[in-house]
């Protein structure tokens, strides 16, 4: 007779797995994906701010990446005003429970998918998230906040993008760049609403949804929410790229490479 033996005694050799598919393939895309955007971001932000190309002239064009646009008074000309107001993002996109499934695979490779074993590259030190630095993830519920925020302004972005300068007057149109910066803040919004934390304040901390009239309409409420949410990854990328495309654009045009196209 087989003797068992408790899981917790055997010892898991490291990066054995039996699957056959090309496992790897996705943490390798995510890897690509992520590793590009900071990189872009970074030379954005802090390199590329002091031309104005962030903005197109003759219209409210303004790149995501410096929107709001803030002035600070005796702030230092060789450092982005934008680097004040990034921790938002940053952080909601940084501690977003998909995120982190990205960055463990892709980036920690620990474990790098599923039945895979572990690199075991933070071994002995992962206390779940109650030791530093996984602790910070917890701050995901507070950076939701500023998150939504974003997504506001990034909709009043779009309001002003519909508003055009020509001959010292101002029309009211619609142009490439309005549908960019529009379909930015319908992706950023999807995935801000999209977010686990955000399901919980609707619907969560509950125990019987149908008790009273307030309850149900939560519950209602947390319906439309996970909905969304099983979405919620394809949001987390495709907002992303939209930041990378209204940039882009905005950019080109006021480069001069293509000109502002009104619809
Ligand atoms: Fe991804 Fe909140 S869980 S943004």
């Amino acid at each position: 007779m087989t003797e068992l033996v408790p899981l917790s005694t055997i010892e898991p050799k490291k990066y054995w797995h039996n699957r056959r598919d090309l496992w790897w393939s996705m943490p390798a895309l995510q890897f690509a994906g992520l590793i590009s955007f900071i990189i872009y971001a970074t030379i954005v932000i802090m390199f590329d701010f002091k031309g104005e190309h962030y903005k197109v002239e003759g219209t409210h064009y303004v790149s995501p990446f410096f929107s709001p646009e803030i002035e600070i008074a005796g702030w230092p000309s060789w450092l982005s005003p934008a680097v004040v107001l990034i921790w938002a993002p940053i952080g909601f996109r940084a501690t977003c429970y998909y995120a982190r499934k990205v960055y463990f695979r892709a980036f920690l490779r620990d474990p790098p998918g599923c039945a895979i074993g572990e690199f075991r590259t933070l071994e002995k030190k992962y206390k779940g998230e109650s030791g530093f630095p996984w602790v910070l993830n917890n701050l995901h519920r507070y950076f939701f906040y500023a998150a939504f925020i974003l997504a506001v302004i990034h909709w009043y972005e779009f309001v002003l993008a519909m508003r055009f300068e020509e001959n010292g007057k101002t029309e009211w149109g619609f142009g490439v760049g309005t549908l960019i910066l529009g379909l930015d803040a319908l992706f950023l919004s999807l995935y801000v609403l999209s977010c686990h934390s955000f399901k919980h304040l609707i619907g969560g901390g509950v125990d019987c949804h149908d008790c009273t009239r307030g309850n149900k309409i939560r519950y209602k409420g947390w319906k439309r929410i996970k909905s969304l949410n099983e979405r919620h990854h394809i949001y987390f990328w495709i907002s992303l790229v939209m930041i990378v495309v209204a940039d882009v654009y905005i950019r080109l045009v006021s480069r001069g490479v293509i000109d502002v196209t009104r619809i």
